[in-house]
């Protein structure tokens, strides 16, 4: 399907409760959402027919709602359920899934009390975010201008539409260098993450990643560093200024969309894709590709 626009695809979409054909689920132009941000995502793939930590994902996106200041009026339990039988409608295995909620059009101001929250989830057919051939050589990363905000003024905390403004920003000027992505500092000028992913280093065996204090704890990056502990791999989770890029012997990225993801390249620096990294991108292949009924038994 690649090529296609995304509002002229075939299949069905979940919104407000029912699944109706993809073409009609359009919102109006005058929809809060729209033009101030009131948004929230998510991003969750399936592996062979079964969502990985789909429950967490849907806690993420009523937690995400929350901060935001609005509640989504529908249960875990049916959101749950709407994104498990929407791949079966659309037939689809492995698969990446997005729901969103927003505000409606009740009220077009900044003030929007009173709007009605709609949610939506479509699902469609998405191999891997970085093109294959890139990504087993480790992709290349450009310095992003924008910085991650401090806490103080974005809230850091919701997977919120309005936060990905300064990352299509950093992304597209990436692109037109011809990177790949670009790596964010944060407010204070440490080592924050990629324009979509968390950023991981690796230094004499061991692993160092910046402290999620003021961008997406993702729940990628969580897997991997339980991931890591279990091969026994020490994880230091602790400030990172960007000079000390030039020290680090590996670089991988981890997020829903990226997986795990080895990095060539941040502007002047270099990094091979070492054993750490493959043994981790092996690792995060196997889990969500496992079986839970296999392990049960296994166990
Ligand atoms: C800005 C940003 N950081 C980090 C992540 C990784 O989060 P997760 O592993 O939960 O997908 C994402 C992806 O959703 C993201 O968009």
């Amino acid at each position: 399907m690649a090529g296609i626009p995304f509002d002229q695809r075939d299949g069905e979409i979940w919104f407000d409760g029912k699944f109706i054909p993809w073409a009609d689920a359009k919102v109006h132009v005058l929809t809060h959402g729209l033009h101030y941000a009131s948004a929230v995502f998510e991003g969750e793939r399936a592996y062979n027919g079964r969502i990985f930590k789909s429950a967490e994902h849907t806690e993420r996106l009523h937690a995400s709602a929350e901060v935001l200041g609005f509640e989504i009026p529908y249960s875990s339990e049916v959101i749950n359920a709407a994104k498990e039988e929407l791949l079966k409608r659309m037939n689809l295995v492995d698969a990446y899934l997005r729901p969103i909620a927003w505000r409606g059009s009740e009220m077009m101001g900044v003030s929007a009390q009173h709007n009605t929250i709609h949610l939506a989830i479509a699902a469609w057919e998405w191999p891997s975010y970085f093109k294959p051939e890139e990504r087993l050589k480790g992709i290349r990363l450009d310095m992003a201008k924008y910085r991650r905000p401090d806490p103080a003024t974005a809230p850091f905390k919701s997977k919120a539409a309005g936060l990905y403004m300064i990352c299509t920003l950093s992304k597209h000027e990436a692109e037109r260098k011809g990177y790949a992505d670009a790596l964010m500092l944060d407010w204070r000028g440490q080592v924050a993450e990629a324009t979509g992913a968390n950023v991981f280093f690796v230094k004499d065996g061991k692993i160092h990643t910046p402290k999620p204090d003021c961008f997406l704890n993702g729940i990628t990056r969580r897997t991997v560093i339980d991931l890591a502990k279990a091969r026994g791999f020490e994880v230091i989770e602790r400030v990172i200024m960007p000079e000390e890029l030039d020290g680090f012997e590996q670089c991988f990225l981890t997020g829903t969309a990226a997986e795990v993801t080895p990095v060539s390249e941040i502007g002047p620096y270099s990094f091979t894709v070492g054993e750490i990294t493959k043994t981790l991108m092996l690792d995060y292949d196997a889990l969500v590709r496992a079986d839970p009924a296999g392990l049960k038994a296994a166990e």
